[in-house]
């Protein structure tokens, strides 16, 4: 690719996995520009911009002498249009490389984001500017939302066959800057996390990190997102590339105990009741 001073637009660069990244592509020495929704203050080569993807406001300033874009900006609904507005407009700025992180299953699973997702990476693939798309796994920030929100519960519900194979956000985030300042390469290989596990697991870890205890209730996922699901629709356990950092590492980091999460393990201080 050739050597070019022309900042590289990040969408998204506000959010979980853009704050991973902005300082990896500065580190890289190349100067950003951050569209986002609300002002910033600009400084240390990186420049925000005011935009809203999906109300197509602000993106033809955004896109604005930018070769390269990298599309993280994302939400529960709406990927599909916020991309179109934004391939409309970096297909007139001449944009040359366009990167997009999309999800693990965005084309196996029946679910209307997953869908919007899929969609997104049509519109990206059909734009004519080449591109690059990463799926990746749920980032472990997710999994920890969703095992705080329930262990508030007097009983936390487990899904049963439910899985997930949650990444670290920090790897996500080098592999797509290695992406964005290399070649436009089309679907790369999925990226997800060292290892899979059920619900309850990821719940144990959490609650051992924290000293807390509760009970577990299993459930059923109901209709086709259940069955999808129950198959491993959202694993990537073949041809995958997978991160190092597990569970448990980003636990002991961020809560800031040992977690263990093995299945049985006495000191997990839970039990699993049946499902009435
Ligand atoms: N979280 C996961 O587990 C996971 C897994 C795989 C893939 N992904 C994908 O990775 C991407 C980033 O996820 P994340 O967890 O980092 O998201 P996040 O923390 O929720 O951040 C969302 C970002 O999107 C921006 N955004 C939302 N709506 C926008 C709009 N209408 N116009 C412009 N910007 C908008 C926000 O910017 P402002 O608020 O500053 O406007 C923010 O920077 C998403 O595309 C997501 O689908 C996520």
């Amino acid at each position: 690719m050739t050597v070019t001073t022309a900042p590289i637009l990040v969408t998204g660069g506000t959010g979980t996995l853009g704050r991973h990244v902005v300082p990896l592509l500065r580190e890289a020495g190349r100067t950003v520009r951050v569209l986002s929704r609300h002002g910033r203050e600009s400084g240390d080569g990186i420049a925000y911009v005011t935009a809203d993807l999906f109300r197509d406001e602000g993106i033809e300033a955004a896109v604005d002498g930018v070769e390269i874009v990298l599309h993280l900006a994302g939400g529960p609904k709406g990927d599909d249009v916020a991309t179109e507005n934004l391939v409309r407009a970096a297909s007139a700025a001449g944009v040359k490389h366009l990167v997009y992180v999309s999800v693990i299953g965005s084309d196996t699973l029946p679910l209307a984001w997953l869908r919007s997702k899929l969609n997104a990476e049509r519109a990206i693939a059909g734009s004519g500017i080449p591109w690059t798309t990463l799926r990746a796994a749920q980032f472990h920030d997710l999994a920890l939302t969703v095992v705080e929100k329930t262990a508030k519960l007097p009983v936390i519900p487990v899904p049963g066959g439910l899985r997930l194979q949650p990444v670290d956000a920090r790897e996500v985030a080098a592999r797509l800057v290695h992406l964005t300042l290399g070649e436009p390469a089309g679907l790369v290989p999925d990226l997800a996390g060292p290892k899979v596990y059920g619900i309850a697991e990821l719940s144990r870890g959490y609650l051992k990190a924290r000293g807390k205890q509760r009970l577990m209730m299993p459930v059923r996922m109901p209709g086709k997102a259940g069955r999808a699901y129950r198959a491993g629709e959202n694993l990537s356990l073949d041809g995958a590339d997978v991160g190092r950092r597990t569970w448990e590492d980003f636990l002991t980091e961020r809560v800031g105990r040992p977690a263990c999460t093995g299945e049985g393990n006495p000191a997990a201080h839970t039990e699993t009741r049946s499902n009435p």
